[in-house]
């Protein structure tokens, strides 16, 4: 702090959400920058689980405020269920505000995304189905409707008349068959527009005058570095930028203040979706990572990952599009029960050694990785974990001890925060 930024490395579902919630407290706000209702946020409260899409990770705690800014595409019946939702188990959500300039995902959004994912064929990502895509083309197409002209009710009914009939023809071409009805949206967005204009405001004036007073602000990243639409693996990626950089543009504050970038990361990976995956793994090690993990179905879609062995091509580059001050590595316990733990340190593809990872899907799917292998660590209870986590790094496993040195030094960036459970308490350092 004052400006840290938290990134995911890989895919998008690196627990970001966790290591957010750990820095949370420290906080003063947490900002949401860029994407939608396609990330999928598991904050851990004692017993309780809570899965946001839109709400920021810090709305449980009531001191903190909580920015969904301009970069996020907004889906306002989402956003009031997981309002009512998170009520009715006793938080308030008076802590948040919602940029004027942020993006409204509408049903023809939804629809769209549908429809282009069927006619893409091979090229399409197996999106979340969140209307993600279309609604982030509305916006660079300016076709969109921000959340200043959601709740001002003659402006958007103006919007909508000239919109929906150019989205209808091309829902039509697109070979669809639903009928929009510009009446019925009028009506429930207006709606929408009443309940959500409480907090809708400047988010980024507000970001100014508490950067000014000293604030300490948290930047939270939804997806990961290799869904970005511009770092990342194109066309199977999300529509919105992911790195680090998309905090300054997103929120609307100047780069300066980005002043400590952490990237989370998996220690190994997984995806929901298309595109190659060069350490992708199945039988017996997907089993043991899907399985052990848990959560290794996605949060918005309920899809079991593909998963695989930690990639530190994908990682180096990472590190480098975002310039990582630090490191996260989640997960460490779910590779705990296997024999031998692999990592990609290399790729090679037609009998020659790959340095960067490569923008190309023809070349990236084949490419062979170089791997290196370590001795695995024993299984241990939550309770075991959480023990181990509260002696530190140096109680951990040998095995584990070294893996973790392994991609530090790999990486050349410091692991400041290895978790090893769901719980806050399975966290070590902060
Ligand atoms: P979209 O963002 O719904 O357009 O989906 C594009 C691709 O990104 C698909 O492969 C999704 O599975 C993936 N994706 C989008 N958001 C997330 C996320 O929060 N976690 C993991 N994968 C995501
Ligand atoms: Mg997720």
């Amino acid at each position: 702090m004052p400006g840290t930024v938290v990134v995911g490395l890989q895919y998008g579902d690196e627990g970001k959400g966790k290591i957010i919630d750990s820095l949370a407290d420290r906080a003063d706000a947490v900002v949401r920058f860029q994407g939608g209702a396609n990330a999928g946020h598991t904050v851990q409260v004692g017993d309780d689980l809570y899965a946001f899409h839109l709400l920021p990770s810090g709305v449980l705690r009531r001191r903190t405020m909580n920015l969904i800014a301009a970069g996020v595409v907004v889906e306002p019946g989402q956003l009031l269920k997981e309002i009512d939702d998170t009520r009715a188990r006793g938080h308030p959500v008076t802590n948040l505000r919602i940029s004027d300039r942020a993006h409204v995902v509408m049903p023809y959004h939804k629809i769209l995304d549908g429809l282009e994912e069927k006619l893409k064929g091979n090229l399409a990502a197996g999106t979340t189905l969140r209307g993600i895509g279309p609604a982030f083309e509305d916006k660079v197409g300016r076709f969109g409707i921000r959340m200043c002209d959601l709740i001002d009710p003659d402006v958007l009914r103006a919007k909508l008349e000239k919109i929906v009939p150019i989205k209808q023809r091309v829902i039509d071409a697109f070979g669809g068959t639903d009928r929009l009805d510009v009446e019925a949206i009028f009506r429930d967005h207006v709606a929408y527009g009443e309940r959500l204009a409480p907090f809708v405001t400047d988010t980024a004036a507000w970001l100014d005058a508490a950067l000014k007073r000293k604030k300490r602000i948290l930047f939270e990243g939804a997806q990961g570095t290799h869904l970005c639409i511009d770092h990342g693996l194109y066309p199977f990626g999300t529509s919105s930028d992911c790195v680090a950089g998309a905090a300054s543009v997103g929120a609307g504050v100047g780069p300066r203040h980005l002043s400590d970038i952490l990237g989370v990361a998996k220690a190994f990976t997984s995806r929901v979706g298309a595109g190659p995956f060069p350490t992708e793994q199945e039988g017996e090690i997907a089993e043991h990572l899907r399985e052990r993990g848990g959560g290794e179905y996605g949060t918005t879609t309920h899809r079991p990952r593909r998963v695989g062995w930690l990639d530190l091509v994908m990682l180096r580059m990472s590190v480098r599009v975002n310039g990582l001050t630090g490191l996260a590595v989640t997960k460490l316990d779910v590779l705990a029960g296997l024999d031998r733990v692999k990592v990609a340190v290399g790729y090679r593809a037609g009998g020659s050694a790959v340095k960067e990872f490569p923008a190309s899907m023809r070349i990236l799917s084949t490419c062979e990785p170089v791997y290196r292998e370590f001795r695995g660590w024993p299984e241990m209870s939550e309770a075991e974990w959480i023990a181990t986590a509260r002696k530190g790094r140096r109680a951990l496993p040998e095995a584990a001890r070294k893996y973790l040195a392994f991609i530090e030094t790999s990486l050349k960036t410091p692991i400041r925060i290895a978790s090893v459970g769901r719980s806050r308490a399975a966290t070590i350092g902060r």
